[in-house]
C-alpha cells in the first residue's frame, strides 16, 4: 500500500513498543521513516526489521538541541518533513500515596513527556512550513484525561500534552500544519511493568503487568488487550488526508476506558445480587 508514498516521517521513541508499531505502519504505507530514540541497539534492530525505507538517529527528546539536530538532519537528508510523531515517553516512579512521593523524577518526566513533545512540535513545524504543511501527532495517555493516584507527575505531563496540542494547532493551522493527540490506554508494551514494578526482575515485571492488564480489561468496554497496531491505525488516520479537516483534537484509543467503567461479573452487580439473595 502506498498511502504515504513520498512522505517523510519522524517517530520519537520508535525503537520499541507503540513507537515501533507506528513506524512499522507508516513504512508499510510507503513513508520514509526516521526512528529517533535513546536506545540505539533496539533502534538498529527496528530499522533492520523495517527495511530500506527506515533509518535511526540517536535522540534524547529531553534535550532541545538534539531535537533540533534531528530535524535538521532529516531535512538535509530527505529534503522535507511531512509527519512528526512525538511518542517517546516514560512512566516515572510509582508512589501509590502522594505523601510518599519526593518528586525526585519530576524534571526528568516533564522533560521527556512534555518538553520533548513541545520542542518536537516546534522543531518539526519549522521545517514543515517550508514544504507547505504537515501533520503532527502527540502521544498523550488516558492518564492525561482520567485522574488516578500513583504516577503523579506522569498524569500532569500527559494532561499538559493535550492542552499544548490544542494551543499548537490554533497557531500552526495558518501554515497548513495539523496537530492532534492520541490517548492510548492499556496497550501491550513494557512501560506498565517497568513503571509499576520498578524494583522487580523483568520476569516479575511481566507477571505483574499481566495481572494488571486483566484487571483493567475487566473494567474496559472492549474485552481485549490493546495492541500497538490499534494506535498505529489511529495515527494513520491523522497523518493522511482522511483527517484533512481535523486539527487540535484528542482521540482516546483505549477500548472504552475513558468513556467509563464497564460492568464486571463482580462489582456493583455482584453486590446487588448478594443483597437480593
Ligand atoms: N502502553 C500503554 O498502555 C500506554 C498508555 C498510555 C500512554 N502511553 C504512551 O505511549 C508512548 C509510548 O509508550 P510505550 O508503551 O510504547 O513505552 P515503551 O517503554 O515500550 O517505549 C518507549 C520508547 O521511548 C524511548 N524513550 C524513552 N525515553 C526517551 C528519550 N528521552 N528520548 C528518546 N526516546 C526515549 C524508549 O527507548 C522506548 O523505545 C509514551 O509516551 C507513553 O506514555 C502508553
Amino acid at each position: 500500500m502506498t498511502e504515504l508514498a513520498n512522505k517523510v516521517a519522524i517517530v520519537t521513541g520508535g525503537s520499541a513498543g507503540i513507537g515501533f508499531g507506528i513506524a512499522q505502519r507508516l513504512a508499510s504505507e510507503g513513508a520514509r521513516v526516521v526512528i529517533a530514540d535513546i536506545n540505539e541497539a533496539a533502534g538498529h534492530q527496528a530499522v533492520a526489521a523495517l527495511g530500506a525505507n527506515a533509518s535511526f538517529w540517536r535522540t534524547d527528546v529531553a534535550d532541545q538541541q538534539q531535537l533540533r539536530d534531528l530535524v535538521d538532519h532529516v531535512a538535509a537528508d530527505c529534503g522535507r518533513l511531512d509527519i512528526m510523531i512525538n511518542n517517546a515517553g516514560i512512566g516515572g516512579a510509582n508512589h501509590p500515596r502522594l505523601l510518599d512521593d519526593d518528586l525526585s523524577d519530576f524534571h526528568q518526566v516533564m522533560a521527556i513527556d512534555l518538553l520533548g513533545v513541545m520542542a518536537g512540535t516546534r522543531e518539526a513545524a519549522r521545517v514543515m512550513q517550508e514544504n507547505g504543511g504537515g501533520s503532527i501527532v502527540n502521544i498523550s495517555s488516558i492518564g492525561g484525561i482520567n485522574a488516578s493516584a500513583g504516577n503523579w507527575t506522569y498524569h500532569v505531563a500527559k494532561s499538559s500534552v493535550i492542552m499544548f496540542t490544542k494551543c499548537a494547532a490554533i497557531d500552526l493551522g495558518a501554515m497548513n500544519i495539523r496537530v492532534n493527540a492520541i490517548a492510548p490506554g492499556n496497550i501491550e508494551t513494557e512501560i506498565l511493568g517497568r513503571s509499576m514494578g520498578a524494583n522487580l526482575s523483568p520476569e516479575k515485571q511481566a507477571e505483574l503487568a499481566g495481572s494488571l492488564r486483566q484487571f483493567i480489561i475487566s473494567r474496559q468496554a472492549l474485552k481485549r488487550q490493546g495492541k500497538v497496531e490499534d494506535i498505529a491505525e489511529a495515527v494513520l488516520f491523522f497523518v493522511t488526508d482522511r483527517s484533512r479537516y481535523v486539527t487540535g483534537t484528542l482521540l482516546p484509543v483505549d477500548g472504552g476506558l475513558v468513556a467509563g467503567t464497564a460492568r464486571s461479573s463482580g462489582g456493583v452487580e455482584g453486590l446487588r445480587k448478594q443483597a437480593q439473595a
